[in-house]
């Protein structure tokens, strides 16, 4: 089988028009704006209507991503979505996405690995172009985190937001992967998941009355994982591509929340103006937020031809990962 590189030739990200902001949140939780702002660094967060489903801002973003590229959905060999909030238990949001495209008789599959999804989609899409399998695959985060969350629980209601980022992955003569760590540990699922809903627990009318429907998580102990893992897996990443701290252009992170990837900066040496933050106007999209962070950078210029870019997220699993990537044009 041929054996090539692989670039991003574009990417396209949507969010809903609704805003719920950290003052809207002051009204109706015991919570306030400085509170938020202090403890996660955000202010806002798009959030879908009662009949936008996942797909719809997949297919938003995708659009976009296919616009920027002029490419066609006829372009596109294979569709992968990571999301946690698909439209359905099956069939995959991606197969949707596919056929609202009007792509006919395409691959396409969903990647379920929360927080990490985008990161673990990256390897995925990159190998099947690098091995020759697909031309292009689109790769999409997307999440409706806000059906998800309990709003009456301010521990979690403050954080979570809504919105789609894709990416266009292409064959190319030069490579822009450059090295991939992924890992995880499912021994302990229960200080981040949703209890109820699958087969361990159905939904049940007692589960829905206790509100196992909705993310649970003990916030402290995610924070940690999540300061250790992020710093951890970027360092075996750039090792695993010859690099060091010095050699990244750009550090684009999972945005959780504003601390924890300040920390990670501060380890890697790198000034605010090298870490791609918009927390501050979405919230944590979950799969989405890396996604839409690079598309955002890509629209602002701010990326150039040459650079290193460090991917880095987590979440649930507990999961994490982190991709080194050269830009090329
Ligand atoms: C959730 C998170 C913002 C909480 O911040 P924190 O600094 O760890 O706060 P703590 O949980 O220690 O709580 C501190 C106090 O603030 C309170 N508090 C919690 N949420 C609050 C809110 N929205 N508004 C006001 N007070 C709040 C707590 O009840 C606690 O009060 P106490 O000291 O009287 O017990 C933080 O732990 C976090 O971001 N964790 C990681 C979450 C994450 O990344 N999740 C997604 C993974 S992909």
């Amino acid at each position: 089988m041929a054996q090539t590189g692989v670039r991003i030739v574009a990417a396209g990200h949507y969010a809903p028009a609704a805003i719920l902001t950290n003052e809207d949140l002051e009204k109706v939780l015991d919570t306030s704006d400085q509170w938020i702002t202090s403890r996660t660094g955000m202010k806002r967060r798009h959030v879908s209507s009662a009949d936008e489903a996942t797909s719809d801002l997949a297919l938003a973003a995708a659009r976009r991503a296919l616009a920027n590229a002029s490419l066609k959905p006829s372009d596109i060999d294979c569709f992968i979505v990571a999301t946690v909030t698909p439209d359905y238990v099956f069939p995959a949001t991606a197969c949707i996405v596919a056929a609202k495209l009007g792509a006919k008789d395409t691959a396409a599959f969903d990647i379920e690995i929360a927080c990490s999804g985008f990161i673990y989609g990256l390897t995925v899409a990159s190998s099947l172009v690098r091995s020759g399998i697909f031309r292009r695959v689109m790769l999409i985060g997307a999440e409706t985190l806000s059906k998800l969350v309990n709003r009456n629980d301010r521990g979690t209601a403050i954080l979570f937001g809504d919105g789609a980022g894709a990416v266009i992955l292409e064959a190319s003569a030069a490579d822009s992967f450059l090295s991939s760590e992924l890992g995880s540990d499912g021994s302990r699922p229960e200080i981040l998941r949703v209890p109820a809903g699958g087969s361990r627990k159905p939904l049940t009318p007692s589960a829905w009355d206790a509100g196992e429907q909705y993310i649970y998580m003990e916030g402290r102990e995610v924070f940690k994982f999540a300061v250790t893992k992020m710093i951890a897996v970027t360092d075996s990443a750039l090792r695993k591509a010859n690099l060091t701290h010095a050699d990244v252009d750009w550090l684009i992170p999972h945005q959780a929340n504003k601390r924890i990837i300040d920390s990670a900066a501060k380890y890697l040496g790198m000034s605010n103006d090298k870490v791609i933050v918009n927390i501050h106007e979405y919230g944590n999209t979950s799969a989405a937020s890396i996604p839409i962070a690079l598309s955002e950078a890509l629209a602002s210029g701010k990326i150039q031809p040459g650079n290193v870019i460090v991917f880095v997220g987590f979440g649930g699993g507990l999961s994490w990962g982190a991709v080194t990537w050269r830009w090329v044009a």
